[in-house]
């Protein structure tokens, strides 16, 4: 299991000061919208100037028309980060047109789905898709699989249901980490612990808040990364 450490601070210095701060360490960092609007795409090579083996997601989420996406996933693919995410509601055809454009090329990113938001309970979720968090999750993953995506972004709690209708490759990522149990939710609604993870055979975990929130986040990030050995 992977530890990918949200960059989610308000201003670019801090993710910055945050990046040099575990520099040492052996993490995934996750780019997020926030981050990429404002600070633009040189995040990327600012990040890898600090430690050149930091592997980037870039969280961004794509939703659009098949062939708006696939442009989108190949310049994507050019700012040379190892993985990013479309949503899985944008259909079928849309993530199989992102993964053909990317099949040329020598080191494509891994490509995500996100499945239900962690930040989603079961009514409001409903409320948009007509259909329980458990059975839309399963379907979306099912979709993805099917469309030759590399993996999802789910909560712990359907990890290891997804592997079991997909393939035990299938990439999981989950937000939502509350890595000991006893930090707060924020505005998280579905959250689970390390231990939790591992036993749901989670590939990567997402943790933001516990980390850049903590007093020393470099002392989070080893206790982190202790448990994940
Ligand atoms: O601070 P916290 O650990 O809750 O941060 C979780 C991170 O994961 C945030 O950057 C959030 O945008 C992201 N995320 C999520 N749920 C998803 C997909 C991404 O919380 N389904």
């Amino acid at each position: 299991m992977k530890l990918c450490v949200a960059l989610d601070l308000p201003h670019e210095k801090d993710n910055i000061s945050l990046a040099k701060s575990l520099k040492e360490c052996d993490v995934w960092l996750k780019v997020g919208l926030r981050s990429f609007i404002r600070d633009g795409k040189n995040i990327v090579s600012e990040l890898k100037n600090i430690n050149d083996s930091f592997k980037i997601f870039l969280d961004l989420k794509l939703y659009d028309i098949p062939n708006t996406m696939a442009d989108a996933a190949e310049s994507i693919a050019k700012l040379h980060v190892e993985m990013f995410n479309v949503h899985a509601s944008s259909g079928k055809i849309a993530m199989k047109t992102v993964k053909d454009r990317l099949s040329g090329l020598k080191n494509p990113p891994i490509v995500l789905s996100v499945t239900a938001l962690t930040s989603f309970d079961d009514n409001e979720f409903r409320a948009v898709y007509n259909e329980s968090v458990a059975k839309k999750t399963l379907q979306f993953a099912k979709d993805s699989f099917e469309s030759g995506l590399d993996g999802v972004v789910c909560s712990v709690h359907e990890s290891l249901m997804i592997k079991n209708c997909t393939n035990s490759s299938f990439i999981t990522l989950t937000p939502g980490i509350r890595p000991f149990g006893n930090e707060q939710k924020d505005d998280q609604k579905r959250v689970a612990d390390i231990k939790t993870a591992h036993e749901n055979k989670c590939d990567f975990i997402v943790v933001g808040r516990p980390i850049y929130q903590a007093k020393k986040p470099l002392d989070a990030v080893r206790k982190i990364l202790e448990t994940l050995l």
